[in-house]
């Protein structure tokens, strides 16, 4: 089993010894709100490779989450996950409670105008900023040589990578694929949520991806023309309730006019009452 810290002064004792102890120990980092997936073993098995120590943490960290949001729904079960870690052989794990990640409610806040405002900004206010502050107090504690995280959440893991450029934050940012399922769904802890006649609904993310790319494919670059039939295939699913968004931007966020190899498509949208969100870098070879 890995070593399970559950407060901060432990975890952080224990990460300095381990480097006092030998000036050449690197510690990779995979941060994460546990339910684990396959997409969070591909970051653990990632930081086994690159580094002689893993740490994971399991936290659902309440302030990224808006009124009327899965907090309370959110799945956990720590023991699967220990037992998850284990199996990768991840070393430590740090599993916090509340009251000891915040003894009070952070005020602190942490914008990153221009990317923490558009695509999911836009629909979970408040959103990248609970991210950020979590990220930040987390690395504050790991202080972890590198920490990986998936291009599953594309746009955090831009505001992760701005935060650490613009602070000067000693940690490599180490950015790992999309896992998908078989038929192409994103491995998701939300996808536990999905009845499976949603479950089915929801291939229609993958499939249109695969639509955008053959537009893509036989000289199509006009954004606005992709994004609606996204939209359109989409909402021809049976539970595709709402797509929130559909854009296409430059492989740093930044809207595009004009289609080319390398952009990215960025969709949020509920399948019955479950709002999953993918992305999709264009040219990217189907699974
Ligand atoms: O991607 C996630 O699971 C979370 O947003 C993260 C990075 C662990 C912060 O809570």
């Amino acid at each position: 089993m890995p070593r399970l810290f559950k407060k901060i002064k432990e975890i952080r004792g224990f990460i300095r010894d381990l480097k006092c102890k030998g000036n050449s120990i690197s510690v990779g980092f995979v941060p994460t709100m546990g339910y684990l997936h396959e997409g969070h073993l591909e970051l653990m098995r990632r930081s086994k490779i690159q580094n002689e120590f893993t740490v994971v943490s399991i936290y659902v960290n309440p302030v990224q989450f808006g009124p009327g949001e899965d907090f309370r729904q959110y799945p956990r079960d720590l023991e699967r996950d220990l037992a998850l870690c284990e199996e990768v052989g991840v070393d430590a794990v740090f599993a916090p409670e509340d009251k000891e990640m915040y003894p009070e409610p952070p005020i602190t806040k942490i914008e990153i105008p221009g990317l923490t405002d558009r695509l999911e900004g836009l629909h979970r206010p408040g959103h990248f900023n609970g991210v950020a502050i979590v990220v930040l107090k987390l690395f504050n504690i790991v202080q972890p040589d590198r920490a990986y995280f998936g291009e599953k959440d594309y746009q955090q893991l831009k505001v992760v990578e701005r935060l650490v450029k613009d602070l000067s934050i000693p940690v490599e940012i180490v950015p790992v694929p999309t896992v998908r399922e078989k038929d192409g769904l994103a491995c998701s802890s939300r996808n536990v949520y999905l009845s499976p006649e949603e479950r089915q609904s929801a291939t229609a993310i993958y499939k249109s991806f695969l639509l955008a790319q053959k537009l893509f494919q036989s000289g199509n670059r006009d954004p606005e023309v992709i994004k609606d039939a996204i939209k359109d295939f989409l909402l021809k699913h049976p539970h595709v309730r709402k797509v929130d968004y559909v854009e296409i931007t430059d492989d740093n966020l930044n809207p595009t006019d004009e289609v080319k190899e390398g952009d990215r498509i960025l969709l949020a949208l509920y399948v019955g009452n479950t709002r999953l969100i993918d992305n999709w870098r264009i040219g990217h070879e189907a699974i």
